[in-house]
């Protein structure tokens, strides 16, 4: 019988969720396109899953949006995993000039330019699978990441509308809504000591565990995923806090203490 491979993208694909992601999906049989900017971790890719397909580039770039369509040209994908993203830990006021942009671009503008466009070719095809990682923070204003947490309260509301305007087909956009997880991502960030990094109030889940979720989340076309209890019930809190106390709870939890 004539076996049928599936195709899956996931920037970001380098590090952290996006690579357990890539493995969890090489285990199922997926042939995978993987995207990022390290060129060290790009080759080590290509070693662990021989016959992957991979393109370095800074997706916040005009230039790296055009690489990626020359890249994947007509490949019928199967599942689009929009992970690539990342967060400025700094007070607004203190930011460079274009720094706060650089990453809308990243985690707002990317995702929706490849949502919008693989959601038109899965229609066409009659089939796909759609996965954009946003975050428990897209229920919360977030202060000194500000702009991260708007991003990802961006990416939550375009991907689950998407999904809806797609319910007659048999296209779906699921949601991923991590917590805090163990990753380059607060390094990143410009990680200061915080109770928030300190995880006593959330724990830090594997990027693993994240990844399964999401993944499997997605293969079932289910609207949003948040992996473990504690995070689902950050995500509810807002409907008993009230926002003034949410700003209060989140400052304290990311307040701006340095590491000595
Ligand atoms: N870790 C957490 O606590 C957490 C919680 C909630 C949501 N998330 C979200 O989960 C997603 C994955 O993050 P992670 O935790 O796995 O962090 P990570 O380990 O830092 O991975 C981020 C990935 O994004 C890629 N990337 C960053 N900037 C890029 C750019 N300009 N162009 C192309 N690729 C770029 C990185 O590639 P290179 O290193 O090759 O540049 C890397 O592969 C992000 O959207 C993040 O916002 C993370």
């Amino acid at each position: 019988m004539k076996s049928i491979v599936k195709n899956a993208v996931i920037t970001g694909a380098t590090s952290g969720i996006g690579y357990q992601m890539a493995k969890i999906l090489h285990n199922k049989g997926y042939s995978l396109w993987l995207t990022g900017r390290n060129l060290k971790a790009i080759e080590d890719l290509k070693t662990e899953f021989p016959s992957c397909n991979t393109l370095s580039a800074d997706l916040s770039k005009e230039s790296g949006r055009e690489d990626f369509w020359q890249w994947i040209g007509q490949t019928p994908v199967d599942l689009m995993i929009n992970n690539a993203g990342y967060g400025v830990w700094k007070e607004v006021i203190n930011s460079e000039k274009g720094e706060l942009e650089n990453m809308i671009k990243l985690n707002v503008e990317i995702l929706l330019h490849f949502s919008a466009e693989f959601a038109k070719r899965m229609v066409k095809r009659g089939v796909g699978r759609i996965l954009n990682v946003a975050s428990v923070a897209a229920f919360f204003p977030g202060p000194n990441l500000a702009a991260y947490y708007a991003s990802k309260a961006f990416v939550l509301s375009f991907s689950e509308a998407l999904n809806h305007e797609l319910r007659k087909t048999k296209v779906t956009v699921t949601t991923l809504c991590p917590g805090p997880t163990k990753s380059k991502f607060f390094e990143r960030a410009g990680v200061k000591k915080s109770p928030l990094m300190e995880g006593f109030l959330i724990p830090h889940m594997s990027a693993f565990k994240v990844a399964l979720k999401g993944v499997e989340g997605s293969l079932k076309g289910k609207r949003r995923v948040v992996p473990g209890f504690l995070n689902y019930i950050w995500t509810v809190s807002p409907i008993l806090v009230p926002r003034f106390f949410q700003l209060r709870i989140l400052n304290y939890i990311q307040n701006s203490r340095k590491i000595a």
